[in-house]
């Protein structure tokens, strides 16, 4: 088992779906782990939901946010992993029907908030640390119609992990890439129809099933304790880029 003894993690978007199970497998791998997201309520609920299994804590914060940011570190103090996870449910109109006002909140929320989130976590990020940041299988197996400014948002991280690994070295940047897997952002996105979508997948690639947070997370300590891995993007996806 990963031993993460000593190490406070923050992860951004650990109130809900896959940063949820990043923070509990961190907790159970011994870290101290800092959760963040924009609802206070969230928040809460997830450290109530893990009390009990470490030293956790919540700080209500917007990635999209330069203030908040420069808040979450300077309250968050010295750290040695930043994950994050957070984001919204992407556009999925056909180009020519684009609410570009949903796609700008939508690119402020992920990717310009990783870029705030790396541009202040470099201060108190600890010797030996590491980011990862999360993109997803719609770059690799994009939505039809609509799928490309989530592709294209996704696409970017690859890239950015690599130059940010090249600009910010000894410190790691990495990237997760998860297939489907079953969080809060599905019910938010399909509501009631989502077991008829994920039996469908689920049937349809090599793993037979959609995957959970818990079979993403692994994933992330991984990288925080590989002191080899940096500018790489693992692929988590149960095969569903193959099919
Ligand atoms: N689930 C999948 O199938 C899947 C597959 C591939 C990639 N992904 C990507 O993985 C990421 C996480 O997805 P998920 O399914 O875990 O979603 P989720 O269950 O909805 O969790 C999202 C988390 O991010 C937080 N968050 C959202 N916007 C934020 C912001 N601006 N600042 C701070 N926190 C914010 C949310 O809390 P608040 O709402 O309180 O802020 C929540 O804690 C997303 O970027 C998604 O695109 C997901």
């Amino acid at each position: 088992m990963t031993d993460l003894t000593g190490n406070k993690i923050i992860v951004v978007g650990g109130s809900s779906g896959i940063g949820f199970g990043v923070a509990a497998a961190a907790l159970e791998s011994g870290a101290e782990v800092v959760i963040v997201g924009r609802s206070k309520d969230k928040l809460k609920a997830a450290e109530n939901r893990l009390a009990g299994t470490g030293r956790v804590r919540g700080i209500a914060a917007d990635m999209a946010n330069e203030a908040d940011v420069v808040r979450l570190f300077e309250e968050a103090g010295g750290f040695d992993h930043l994950v994050a996870t957070a984001g919204t449910p992407p556009p999925n109109y056909p180009i020519g029907e684009t609410d570009m006002d949903f796609v700008r909140q939508f690119v402020d929320g992920k990717l310009i908030g990783a870029v705030m989130l790396a541009k202040h976590a470099v201060g108190t990020l600890n010797k030996g640390g590491s980011m990862i940041f999360t993109s997803g299988i719609n770059k690799d197996r994009p939505p039809v119609p609509g799928g490309s400014v989530v592709s294209a948002v996704a696409g970017s991280f690859t890239y950015f992990a690599r130059a940010l690994a090249l600009e910010l070295a000894p410190t790691r940047v990495n990237i997760v890439s998860p297939g489907w897997v079953d969080t809060e952002m599905w019910d938010e996105i399909v509501g009631a129809a989502k077991s008829g979508y994920f039996e469908q997948m689920g049937a349809r690639i090599p793993a037979g099933r959609i995957a959970s947070p818990a079979d993403i997370a692994p994933a992330y300590l991984y990288l925080m304790q590989n002191a080899f891995m940096t500018g790489e993007t693992i692929h988590v996806d149960g095969g569903q880029r193959l099919v």
